[in-house]
């Protein structure tokens, strides 16, 4: 997939495409990262790429000309059918599903990050066809939601993860927790690894983790309960 992204501080991106399995997935091509700044487009001496509010009122917006000409080039280089995303605490709230369904339809898809107080509304109905928001609290700017859109996109694109890496991950979307991890040592600060991990009986060691996984849930997130559907095998683990 290919990301074209609106950005007035291009370099933040350096955080998801060099490092860990996000980075590798750029490395190998299955996803890339292009930027637009605004600010390369501003017709101001000054490279100005904010403005005053009218009706006045505190802080600044991006201003529109750069802003429409930035989204209006990526169009242009990602194709005009690529949906364009705005990141906002205004936004519907994003989730697992969603990311999901985005890579699966997705062959491009171009996010805007605002700074300021925002963007124009007239941006918006413009050129945007999506608001989305990673979470209700204020970022000083859409580029870390951007990038949680790229790295929850990337990881669970084909390739990103290798199988068991991948069916781990999926575990917490079958909504419920993950059962506790142990490595080396086996007697850490006095504290012991669970015996039955250490027996080798991979039958008791499932069974195991899915009542530590189950009893997790129940505890931190019974709201995830509701939505649980156990697997045939899980039933008869469970009942064993
Ligand atoms: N920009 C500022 N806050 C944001 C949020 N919570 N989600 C997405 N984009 C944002």
């Amino acid at each position: 997939m290919l990301f074209g992204i609106i950005t007035l501080f291009p370099e933040m991106f350096n955080a998801v495409t060099h490092y860990g399995v996000v980075g590798k997935s750029v490395r190998n091509g299955i996803i890339s990262v292009k930027l637009w700044n605004p600010r390369e487009f501003s017709r101001n001496s000054y490279k100005k790429v904010d403005d005053y509010p009218y009706g006045g009122g505190a802080g600044m917006l991006m201003s529109s000309q750069p802003l429409k000409e930035a989204i209006t080039a990526a169009q242009n280089t990602l194709g005009e059918g690529s949906k364009v995303i705005y990141l906002s605490p205004q936004g519907k709230r994003l989730n697992h599903k969603y990311v999901c369904k985005l890579a699966q339809n997705e062959k491009n898809l171009i996010l805007v990050c605002g700074r300021y107080q925002g963007i124009d509304e007239r941006i918006i109905q413009m050129k945007i066809n999506e608001e989305w928001s990673i979470g209700d609290y204020v970022l000083s700017g859409g580029e870390l939601a951007a990038m949680v859109f790229i790295d929850t996109i990337a990881r669970v694109l084909p390739g990103t993860l290798n199988n068991q890496e991948s069916k781990r991950s999926n575990s917490f979307f079958k909504n419920r927790l993950n059962y506790p991890h142990y490595t080396r040592p086996e007697v850490f600060e006095g504290m012991r690894v669970p015996a039955i991990l250490l027996s080798g009986n991979h039958g008791q060691i499932s069974r195991w983790r899915l009542k530590q996984s189950l009893g997790r849930t129940w505890l931190k997130r019974p709201d995830l309960l509701k939505k649980l559907n156990l697997s045939k095998e899980e039933k008869i683990l469970l009942t064993e």
